[in-house]
């Protein structure tokens, strides 16, 4: 949570080394009508601070700092090192980066630094300490944010060094490495860590080895940490209590960001979806942000109140679409509620993306319109749901080296490479927020014995003490749920030898003798028996495991080719609790009916229950319990609350037993004292 936080920070990134002073001083205004009380500045303004080296100027932030603070507008303060000033560049090439491709980087384009060159780190510690010692006393600093959406790769001969004493620093000595790497196929063996390449394109080898792939996401992950902690921790010396974060991109994909954000105070990410998004594949993307700390409230750092304008088609946002979304993410665990930008840039690669102060700049717009409402309801709304925590007895173990070794650095090798581990994840997620059961992303190193049922599917890598931790959450009597791939590799992508499913061969009590590729658009189909589930069939895809049980129960056998009749789908007691493991990839309506039976078995029930397409999650602080409700219909959908009395605190209406909500609309209800008591679990 933020700290000392007593409201929902609303706001965002405001760039007014753009804008003359009769400008800002009309943002003020602006800001003030639209309940704006947060600013983050200044992100891309190295150059116009440090116009030399070593020489800063700060007059012209000083001044806007003394305006913010005259209208009571609290400052979410920027080191501006995404984009270093022309001058570095130029003085010392080292700082930019080398593609995959091999290809030296100009100067330019931001984000793009080496995040191991030792000059970048200077030069942005020092900055970063010019800054803190400014403005460590000013009293509207509410939060820090170092650079901006970091994320680039970099092949220059500075990471090169580093990696090789990354992997010396990892594997000890050279045997080992060459024996974890499995170099001896295809005759890789190296002598000396100075022998050991970068996967760029100018070596195919590397390119493609997996294991190397992997250790070079993992590098990029360490390295930067580290140059994101050269600044927290310049901050963390001058201000201890003001918390320090960074925008995780949308790309969350680059960067291990469960290893990230243990560096930072809050986990802070920056929400585009894509126009018409599918409301569930938002929210999963925010539920992973509150996992990156176990369930703590995170910030949504920006999301566009109108076009994006880097997609190929710029849609505009819906009549009431930024007030849904911005509930949406607030809904899942966010404490803020921010935008990229506040004012709409003249020119620039940016001048057509949405803001709340557009081109024409003034109130009288649609978009201004809506972002001020918002900011009204928040400022009636105060500090309901601060730091507020949902409780989950699901969780869907979520993992970054899974991902990559499955998507990226495999690409290659598996039986089928179509495989995009994202998309694959949400279709488990899907069928729990369809029927709004309040599910945890969980990472590996988490907690499982909160939960009851727990879903890993696809977990392919299977890290050490992974197995131990899994079969005692099922001893322990909890359900658990794998699919196809799961078990296969050690951390270093090395075969568990025997037989498949590797590390889950007890758990399952199932061998796997061969896996199906299927192309694309082919389906077979899992024939259900004694009507375990609702439905007789479903359809499923990807990949086919051919299964024998081996003191499992067999739930399906698979309806087609040359393994028709086999089993698919199985379950095994082990200890107090059920194994379940799915041999291939099912479809969504498989995965609807089985969460219906899971949740069933173990009394895990939504809120309330509510029409399709109408969202609800809870919060629960030291003061409240909050539920929300969200419509994402274009038609009025009803909820049952049964016998219990809520205050809406948009409205500030009292909702009971079944009610109507407009299309698009949302509800912030209250649960009034007496309710709460019983049902807290
Ligand atoms: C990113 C960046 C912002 C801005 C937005 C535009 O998230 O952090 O500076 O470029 O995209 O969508
Ligand atoms: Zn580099």
């Amino acid at each position: 949570m933020i700290k000392n936080a007593d409201r929902i920070y609303y706001g965002g990134d405001y760039n007014p080394d753009q804008w003359d002073e009769a400008t800002i001083d009309e943002d003020m205004r602006l800001f003030k009508k639209a309940g704006i009380n947060l600013v983050t500045l200044p992100v891309f303004s190295w150059a116009k601070l440090e116009p030399e080296e070593g020489v800063y100027d700060f007059t012209w932030l000083d001044k806007l700092m003394d305006k913010f603070l005259e209208n009571d507008i609290k400052v979410c303060l920027a080191t501006p090192t995404t984009a270093q000033p022309a001058w570095l560049s130029k003085k010392y090439p080292e700082v930019l980066p080398v593609d995959k491709s091999g290809r030296k980087r100009t100067h330019g384009m931001r984000v793009y630094f080496c995040v191991n060159s030792p000059k970048y780190r200077e030069r942005a510690a020092a900055i970063a300490r010019q800054m803190a010692q400014r403005y460590a006393n000013y009293p509207n600093l509410v939060l820090w944010h170092v650079a901006n959406e970091y994320g680039t790769y970099c092949y220059c001969p500075t990471c090169e060094a580093k990696f090789r004493k990354w992997l010396k620093n990892r594997y000890g000595t050279i045997e080992n490495l060459n024996d974890k790497w499995h170099t001896c196929f295809w005759g890789r063996t190296v002598y000396d860590f100075d022998e050991i390449m970068l996967p760029t394109e100018l070596n195919d080898d590397y390119r493609f080895n997996p294991v190397v792939n992997l250790d070079y996401m993992r590098f990029m992950t360490d390295s930067t940490i580290e140059c994101f902690e050269n600044e927290a921790q310049v901050l963390r010396e001058y201000t201890p209590d003001v918390t320090i974060q960074t925008n995780i991109s949308g790309h969350i994909e680059k960067l291990d960001q469960f290893k990230m954000t243990r560096h930072m105070d809050i986990a802070a990410w920056d929400n585009y979806p894509a126009p018409g998004a599918d409301p569930a594949f938002v929210a999963y993307k925010h539920d992973l942000m509150r996992g990156m700390k176990g369930g703590e409230s995170f910030m949504m750092q920006e999301q566009s109140p109108n076009q994006q304008n880097w997609q190929p088609y710029s849609k505009l946002k819906r009549p009431g679409e930024v007030r849904m979304i911005s509930y949406q993410a607030m809904a899942h665990g966010s404490d803020t509620c921010l935008y990229f930008q506040l004012r709409q840039s003249i020119a620039g690669e940016e001048m057509y993306h949405g803001a709340v102060i557009s081109h024409a700049g003034h109130e009288n717009t649609r978009i201004f319109r809506e972002c001020a409402q918002l900011g009204k309801e928040l400022q009636k709304i105060g500090d309901a749901f601060l730091g507020g925590k949902t409780p989950a007895k699901t969780a869907i173990i979520f993992d970054w080296d899974n991902w990559w070794i499955l998507e990226f650095a495999s690409k290659r090798c598996l039986p089928n490479d179509d495989f995009n581990y994202l998309k694959k994840m949400s279709k488990f997620y899907k069928a729990l927020y369809d029927a709004n059961i309040p599910v945890d992303m969980l990472s590996v190193d988490g907690d499982f014995s909160k939960y009851k049922v727990i879903y890993g599917p696809f977990l392919y890598m299977m890290k050490e003490g992974l197995k131990e931790k899994i079969e005692a959450f099922v001893r322990a009597g909890g359900t658990f749920v794998t699919t196809t791939l799961a078990g296969l590799v050690d951390e270093n992508n090395r075969a568990v030898f025997g037989e498949y499913p590797g590390a889950f061969r007890d758990l399952m009590g199932i061998w796997v003798e061969e896996s199906d590729a299927l192309r694309k658009e082919e389906r077979n189909h899992m024939v259900m028996k004694d009507g375990f589930l609702a439905g007789d069939e479903y359809a499923c895809m990807y990949q086919c495991d051919i299964i024998h049980p081996r003191g499992a129960q067999v739930l399906a056998s698979y309806g087609e080719d040359f393994y028709e009749g086999t089993p698919c789908f199985t379950v095994n007691t082990y200890g107090e609790g059920k194994a379940y493991y799915i041999g291939t990839e099912p479809d969504g309506a498989f995965l609807s009916a089985l969460t219906e039976k899971l949740c069933a078995d173990n009394g895990i029930r939504a809120p309330y229950r509510a029409d399709p397409g109408v969202e609800l999650t809870r919060r629960i602080n030291d003061k409240n319990e909050i539920v929300f409700v969200l419509n994402h219909n274009q038609q009025e959908a009803s909820v049952d609350f049964e016998n219990d009395r809520l205050i809406d605190l948009i409205s500030e209406k009292t909702v009971t037993g079944v009610t109507t909500i407009s299309p698009n609309d949302v509800m912030v209800l209250k649960k009034a004292e007496t309710d709460r008591k019983g049902k807290d679990s």
